[in-house]
Parts: structure tokens; sequence; C-alpha cells
């Protein structure tokens, strides 16, 4: 895909996100069908499926040879990057969505040939739309944002997702209490898609969670490293598009800080 075809994809693509993102305005003031998936707490709603379907549908009619990963089941079955890859997620953030009808966004990344692209993520409450395409620097709405500089765990905001913090099967809990303990505050905001358009666009400095799908954080992906900043797993590798990993997004300087805090702490267990 040459570069006039991608900037038409994102013109066209960032058209519908502010399409579905009125959708998701417009149904604040109507009663929402919840039900749930997994357990109590995994809720899913008639937009979040209304959403995805909105995509996937004007996807297939428009560009009938991309592909489509989605959390709500209207996507393709996806097992390699290869060709033009959109990953949606069209609500990140659905218990909030829920609880408080804000804090929760419009996700998606787009990929070619296993690139990221294009991405944007939609803070549809807040009127905030993060995005850019790669090697263009990365926006919120009409804003060019500086990249990433370096920074120090003393002086960072980390977000954290608080359940990580009692014992559990992903990790050595009492190895994040360090970074817990040595960072300026923590942060959890129930969202892994906006937390990671906070690191990219400076709010925040790092982003560490255990288990997240490929279309909590394709988007997300994309921007921090269009932001200059540094996206692995936990562990320091690199992240597979196509399955669950653990996320740890940060600030250059600052991964290389708090990666080795982690390693120290699985070393002692
Ligand atoms: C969830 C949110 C949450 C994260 C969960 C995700 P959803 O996505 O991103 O912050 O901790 O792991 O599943 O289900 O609201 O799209
Ligand atoms: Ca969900
Ligand atoms: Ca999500
Ligand atoms: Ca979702």
């Amino acid at each position: 895909m040459n570069d006039a075809m991608i900037d038409a994809l994102y013109k066209q693509a960032k058209e519908w996100v502010y399409e579905a993102g009125a959708m998701i305005k417009d149904s604040f003031s109507r009663k929402l069908d919840i039900t749930y998936k997994s357990h109590q707490a995994d809720l899913v709603t008639n937009m979040d499926k209304n959403i995805e379907k909105f995509f996937a549908t004007l996807i297939h009619e428009h560009y009938p040879d991309h592909k489509i990963i989605g959390e709500e089941g209207y996507g393709d079955e996806v097992k390699k990057m290869d060709g033009t890859l959109w990953i949606i997620d069209p609500i990140d953030g659905t218990t909030n969505f829920v609880h408080q009808q804000s804090n929760f966004a419009i996700s998606i990344g787009i990929f070619v040939d296993g690139v990221g692209v294009i991405a944007f993520i939609y803070d549809v409450a807040r009127d905030e739309l993060f995005h850019c395409v790669k090697g263009q620097g990365i926006y919120l709405n009409d804003q060019k944002l500086p990249s990433l500089r370096t920074n120090v765990l003393a002086e960072s905001v980390v977000a954290i997702n608080g359940t990580w913090l009692t014992p559990n099967p992903k990790i050595d809990h009492q190895s994040l209490i360090p970074i817990v303990r040595k960072s300026r505050g923590t942060r959890s905001y129930g969202t892994a898609a906006l937390e990671l358009a906070y690191v990219a666009c400076g709010r925040i400095d790092a982003y560490i969670t255990m288990r997240l799908s490929p279309w909590d954080f394709a988007a997300g992906y994309i921007l921090i490293g269009e932001a200059g900043g540094t996206i692995s797993t936990v562990s320091g590798e690199s992240v597979n598009l196509l399955e669950k990993n653990s996320i740890f997004a940060s600030k250059k300087g600052l991964h290389e800080e708090i990666l080795s805090i982690i390693y120290e702490g699985a070393k002692s267990e």
C-alpha cells in the first residue's frame, strides 16, 4: 500500500470513528441492554456489539480484501498478519461505559503486512481523538504532540491494574510493589486503550498490565511506537499482535529502569 492509499484509508477510517462516536453519544439517553460474558465482571452491551458490527459491515463492503479482528465476534478468523488487518475494540472500558458513561474509548489499529500504519483511540465522552499515521507523528484531535522524552521512575506516574498487586497466577505480585513505592504515583483508569494513549501523549509515564487481548492494545501499540516510546511484554519481549500478552508501555529509559526492578523480583522468587 503506498502513502496516498494509506492517507485515503486514514481519512475514511477517521470518518467512521467519528460516526461510531456519535452513535455511542446518542445511546447515552437510552437504556442499555447489558449482559455478561465469562463472568459477572465481564460486561457486554448492545452498543459494544452494534459498534463492532458497524465497522465490520463498512470494512467488508468497502475493502473486501481487508481482514478484521474484533472483540465481539464480527471479524474474521485471522491467523497471520498478511495483507491489511483492522484490529478493533468497539468499546474499550465497557465497565466504565456502563457505570460512568465516561473513561472508555473506541480503539482501532490498522496493520499492513504486520506493520502498524494507522491508529485511532477515541475517548468519545471527552471528544479526544488520539491518532496517527506511521511516520507522521501522533495527534490529539488537530494538535500534533511532541515525541516522548525519557524519564526516571521517581518522577513518573505509572498506570497499573490493582488486581495485579494481589496474589495472582501471572506474576509474583510482590515484584510490583517497589514500582508502586518508587514512583511519583499510580493510576488505574480501567481502559487499556486510554491508558496506552495517555502514555503515548505523556499524561502518564508507564502502563503495566498482565493480560490484554490484541484489540485492547493494537492501536496503543502503534501510537506508542510513533510517539517514540517503548512497548513490550512485562518480561521485555516483543508483543505478539495475534495473541494475548502482558503489556508494558513506557518512555525510554524508564522502560529499562522498571524492567530491571521486575527482573530483580523474578530472581528473588
Ligand atoms: C478491558 C479494559 C480493562 C482491562 C481489561 C480489558 P473491555 O477491555 O481494557 O482496562 O484491564 O483486561 O478486557 O472488555 O472493556 O473492552
Ligand atoms: Ca469486553
Ligand atoms: Ca478492551
Ligand atoms: Ca471491548
